[in-house]
């Protein structure tokens, strides 16, 4: 049905083409978590995506779970975020934030010595991400009732200063076995109150938190962003078609804009059910190739398309998509380099001629 480069509508806005930049937590901001000039010669190399998702932001200092990773709870990161933004809209780019919150994805030594949270005290297998010398994740601690609405608070907050950065709009990481995923998931939330059990009970967290993004922004401006593979940070569902399928019901309710789906095709792939269920865009991501995203287009059964990895290594990926060009290789050694290493330095194929 549609091509690559046709502009489509999501929600309250429209996109210039259908490619979208995955979320891509790049360690880039410090340790004062306020975004800076560097991020802004990032994301403006990138800004031939329709639409650029953010790297994950956290919504407050206790949502931590990596070091370096920007912030959006203060005006001074708000202010921060506003050259980035302007940059990628001269572009005609679109931009929206994801906001996050890790729950027990974390380790005291990255909270000031306090214990991770999360919905239940269950301690995720493997070791926490980035941090030297190795350590294994800690067992959480399971949140009160009054936590969970002052968290709430923090996503709303979070939202409201995304309105003062300009972003175009708020997408909820739901996803990677993050807090709200936590919550979701039946392997990770074995609360007995209204935040766990049943279903309805598992997607409180998340539809509260929509509902918040909805009362700042409406909801054409806001995301959400799932993994049903729930193939990270030692997650899992008993029933993910009916986990997931509840969810986007409800999403659909709210009409919000768009649903991102990181679930790379698979016999075994329930996305293809999901959307059926959502009534918004949909956002189809995961170890796409060119064919694989153009076919998802022409079929109908994504109407944008997300490369994660690629849009790090090619700032100007629409043009390598659209031409059939080769791709940068991605060095995974300079993910998390310090500075312009492995950030800004790949080259654009302009940049390679010249070279020649
Ligand atoms: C270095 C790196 C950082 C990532 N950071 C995030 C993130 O902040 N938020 C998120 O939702 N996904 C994150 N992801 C997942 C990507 O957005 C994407 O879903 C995944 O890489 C699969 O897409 P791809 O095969 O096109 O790379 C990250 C992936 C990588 C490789």
């Amino acid at each position: 049905m549609a091509e690559l480069n046709s502009p489509l509508k999501i929600g309250d806005f429209e996109i210039k083409n259908r490619l979208v930049m995955a979320p891509l937590t790049r360690a880039r901001s410090g340790e004062t978590r306020v975004p800076n000039q560097l991020m802004q010669e990032y994301y403006a190399q990138r800004a031939n995506a329709g639409l650029i998702l953010t790297e994950a932001t956290l919504i407050a200092p206790k949502a931590v779970g990596y070091a370096e990773t920007p912030g959006l709870w203060s005006e001074q990161q708000a202010q921060a975020w506003q050259p980035i933004i302007e940059a990628v809209h001269a572009q005609g780019s679109k931009m929206v934030v994801q906001l996050w919150h890790v729950g027990r994805i974390s380790h005291p030594d990255l909270l000031d010595g306090d214990t991770p949270v999360a919905p239940s005290a269950i301690q995720p297998a493997g070791h926490v991400s980035l941090l030297r010398p190795k350590r294994p994740y800690v067992t959480p601690r399971a949140l009160s009732i009054e936590e969970i609405q002052e968290i709430v608070a923090q996503y709303k907050h979070a939202a409201e200063l995304a309105k003062v950065a300009g972003f175009d709009g708020v997408e909820l990481h739901a996803a990677n076995g993050y807090l709200i995923d936590q919550f979701l998931q039946s392997t990770t939330n074995q609360r007995e109150d209204e935040y766990g059990g049943s279903l309805e009970n598992r997607a409180r967290l998340l539809l509260q938190v929509v509902d918040a993004f909805i009362e700042v922004w409406g909801a054409g401006r806001v995301g959400v962003h799932i993994a049903p593979r729930a193939d990270s940070h030692d997650m899992g569902d008993a029933n993910p078609l009916e986990t997931f399928g509840y969810v986007m019901q409800q999403l659909s309710q709210r009409q919000i804009a768009f649903v991102f789906s990181r679930e790379y095709q698979a016999e075994d792939s329930i996305s293809p059910q999901l959307r059926q269920q959502f009534t918004g865009a949909w956002i189809a991501n995961e170890n796409l190739t060119p064919e694989s995203a153009k076919q998802l287009l022409a079929s109908g059964e994504a109407d944008a398309v997300s490369f994660g990895k690629a849009y790090i290594a090619n700032p100007d990926l629409l043009e390598r998509l659209e031409k059939n060009l080769p791709f940068n290789e991605l060095n995974p050694e300079t993910i998390y380099a310090k500075g312009a290493l492995g950030y800004t330095d790949y080259p654009a194929l302009a940049e390679h001629t010249l070279e020649a």
